[in-house]
């Protein structure tokens, strides 16, 4: 018994250890050769050295199971030690990625309008005929429906062509007074330098008891907006025509390329387009059962933000997903 103790303490692998106690245990191994001893026994003698056996297999166990457990643990430690990996090693192997120029100007506009309590609503790509145009003034036949050229599915169903449809979602389901912006993908069927079937706006709507949302509220949250964008440049709002406000103005910068003298970006004029408005039509009002309320309304186009903001060129370009684009916004 002395010598398998000293075998279990020389192991230091459980395989080793399961091949001893194989080997102890076997047909041919130590306790099957004791145990036959015992035919050549007898009376007490027999009954003595069969219990101590007995108590040497117990003891035997005992000890493997110990040092079974204990090699285990100290193998799985190994592994883990082995397969640890170094964190605090530096390694520029790594790419860290960026986000995308769009998102990060959507993110820089919505933070803006949060920042002055404005909620952020959601509503569905594919929307009615009621939401995306009839509720906003736009009726069947209305020419004004040229404007935003539209993917239609067989059931009538469409890609929404804005997100004005959220204005109206946002009125049906709540109550003035209103606050919100809305960012979102929108479709439209074209492809061109400044055009892709994809795009995002984002839209916002405010809206109170009737006398208590003007023109001059917007304009002056306008042209604050403008200049947390580009800076201190010049902002002017022209007169402009939208069916789902009334009256409505675009909305132009100075250009922040040639400041005033012309170029080709502001096409010589010394201004940039950069979103729509105006204040709420009563007939909007009207579709979503609105009574005695004021309000204004804007939208616009955040990669024409990102596209100005960062000097690019080609509209196209933010939906290749070039590296040698994406990689210069880290
Ligand atoms: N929906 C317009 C478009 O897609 C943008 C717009 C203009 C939204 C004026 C408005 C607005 O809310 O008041 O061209």
């Amino acid at each position: 018994m002395e010598t398998l103790k000293k075998s279990i303490e020389e192991c230091d692998s459980v395989k080793e250890l399961e091949r001893l106690r194989v080997e102890v245990f076997g047909k041919k191994g130590y306790f099957a050769k004791e145990f036959a001893k015992l035919k050549e026994l007898s009376g007490d003698e027999k009954i003595a050295y069969a219990a101590r056996l007995n108590e040497e297999k117990d003891k035997f166990s005992e000890l493997v199971n110990a040092k079974k457990s204990f090699l285990e643990t100290k193998e799985y430690e190994d592994i883990l030690k082995q397969d640890a990996v170094d964190v605090s090693l530096y390694s520029n192997i790594v790419n860290v990625g960026a986000l995308h120029p769009v998102i990060d100007t959507m993110d820089k506009i919505i933070e803006y309008f949060v920042s002055l309590n404005f909620s952020v609503e959601d509503g569905p790509l594919v929307e009615d005929d009621f939401h995306n145009f009839e509720a906003l003034n736009l009726p069947k036949f209305h020419p004004a429906r040229d404007m935003q050229d539209t993917f239609y599915f067989k059931d009538g169903a469409l890609l929404r062509t804005h997100t004005s449809p959220v204005q109206v979602r946002t009125m049906l389901s709540q109550d003035p007074p209103i606050r919100m912006i809305c960012p979102g993908a929108v479709f439209r069927p074209d492809l061109d330098l400044t055009h892709t079937p994809m795009f995002h706006q984002i839209e916002g709507l405010v809206v109170d008891k009737r006398g208590a949302v003007s023109f001059a509220n917007l304009k002056s949250i306008l042209e604050e907006f403008l200049r947390y964008m580009f800076g201190s440049v010049k902002v002017r709002f022209r007169p402009s025509f939208f069916p789902f406000t009334e009256p409505s103005a675009e909305v132009d910068i100075g250009c922040i390329f040639c400041h005033g003298a012309g170029c080709r970006v502001c096409k010589n004029t010394g201004w940039l387009e950069v979103l729509g408005c105006g204040t709420v039509d009563q007939n909007v009002f009207n579709a979503v059962g609105y009574k005695n309320s004021s309000g204004y309304a804007f939208g616009l186009g955040i990669e024409r933000f990102a596209m100005l903001l960062h000097k690019i060129p080609d509209l196209r370009s933010l939906f290749e997903g070039d590296l040698r684009l994406l990689e210069q916004f880290k």
